[in-house]
C-alpha cells in the first residue's frame, strides 16, 4: 500500500478511537476539514510543522504516528505494572469515588469524565452506580484492564484513550474527578487545566480531585516519576475559591505500590459550581 494511504488510515483510525470528527481535528491544528479528509484519503500528507500537534492530539508519538510500530512504546507511566494480571491499583473504589456518589445520590445519568482512571477501579465504581462515564487513561495496557474490567464487571465505561495534557473536553459533565493523577500536569499548565475544567462542569455540577502535595518531612515515594509534579497545600482551594467548597481535606497516608511501604501527602477536595 502507498505510504501517504497508509498514514492516512491511522489517522483516520486514532481520531475515530478518540471520538474526534474530521472538522474537530481541523479546528485544533488550524487546517480545513478537506485538508484533514485528502489526509486520510491519502491525497495528501500533513505538513511537518503540523505533526507534534497532531500526534499530541491523536495520543500517539510522531514514530508511530508515521509508521505505525512501536506499539509496544511506553506511553504511560505505569504500563509494565498495568500489563501483569493483577490490579496495581486493586479493584476497591477510592473513598472520594463514593463521596461523590454519596454527594449525588440517586440522580442518574449524570456525565461524569475520569481523568487518569488506570484500570478503572473508580470508573467502574461510578457507572455501576448510575453514571455515564468517559475515562480518560494515557497508558495503552491501562485503557486494556479498563476495557476488561468494565466488561467482566458488566458496567459500561467510555474509553478516552488520550493525553490529559491538550486533550480538548469535548462534553459538559456533571462531575469532572481525578484520583492521583494531576501531578502529570506540569505547573505552568495547570491554571489552563482547571480553568477548562471548570468551564467544561455544568451548574450545579462537581469536580473532585485528589492530589500529592510536598512535605518536608515525606520522602519521594519509589515509584515517583520525572514528570510528575507535587502540588502545594491549598492549591486545590486556590482553583476553586470561587466555588462552593462541600469537602477539603489534607492527609498522610500510607502506601505500598511498588512493594515498598511509603507515605503521601494528599489534598482532596469536592467543589460545587453554584448557580449565580
Ligand atoms: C496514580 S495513577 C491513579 C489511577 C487511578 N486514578 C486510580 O486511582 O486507581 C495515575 C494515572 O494517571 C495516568 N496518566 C499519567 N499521565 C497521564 C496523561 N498525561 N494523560 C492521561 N493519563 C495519564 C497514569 O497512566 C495512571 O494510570
Amino acid at each position: 500500500m502507498h505510504i501517504n494511504h497508509e498514514i492516512g488510515l491511522r489517522i483516520a483510525a486514532l481520531r475515530k478511537e478518540l471520538g474526534y470528527t474530521q472538522e474537530q481535528i481541523s479546528v485544533i491544528l488550524n487546517v480545513t476539514p478537506q485538508a484533514v479528509s485528502k489526509w486520510e484519503k491519502g491525497n495528501a500528507l500533513p505538513d511537518i510543522a503540523l505533526l507534534p500537534q497532531l500526534a499530541k492530539t491523536l495520543a500517539v508519538s510522531i514514530d508511530r504516528l508515521l509508521t505505525g510500530g512501536c506499539f509496544t512504546e511506553k506511553t504511560g507511566p505505569y504500563d509494565g505494572e498495568y500489563k501483569k494480571e493483577e490490579y496495581y491499583w486493586g479493584t476497591q473504589h477510592s473513598l472520594l469515588a463514593e463521596q461523590v456518589v454519596d454527594i449525588l445520590q440517586a440522580k442518574m445519568d449524570k456525565r461524569l469524565l475520569d481523568i487518569g482512571s488506570g484500570e478503572g477501579r473508580d470508573a467502574v465504581y461510578f457507572s455501576q452506580s448510575g453514571f455515564l462515564v468517559d475515562a480518560l487513561e494515557i497508558s495503552t495496557p491501562g485503557v486494556e484492564k479498563i476495557r476488561q474490567y468494565s466488561q467482566m464487571s458488566g458496567h459500561e465505561v467510555n474509553i478516552l484513550h488520550a493525553d490529559m495534557i491538550g486533550y480538548e473536553l469535548r462534553n459538559v459533565y456533571d462531575v469532572i474527578y481525578s484520583h492521583g493523577s494531576l501531578q502529570f500536569l506540569p505547573v505552568a499548565e495547570r491554571q489552563n487545566h482547571f480553568d477548562r475544567y471548570k468551564r467544561h462542569t455544568s451548574a450545579g455540577g462537581l469536580n473532585a480531585h485528589l492530589i500529592f502535595v510536598e512535605k518536608p518531612f515525606i520522602k519521594m515515594a519509589p515509584d515517583w516519576e520525572k514528570n510528575e509534579y507535587f502540588y502545594l497545600s491549598g492549591d486545590l482551594a486556590r482553583y476553586y475559591h470561587d466555588w462552593e467548597i462541600l469537602h477539603c481535606e489534607e492527609q498522610i497516608i500510607e502506601c505500598n505500590s511498588a512493594g515498598i511501604p511509603h507515605r503521601h501527602a494528599v489534598s482532596s477536595i469536592i467543589a460545587r459550581k453554584t448557580e449565580v
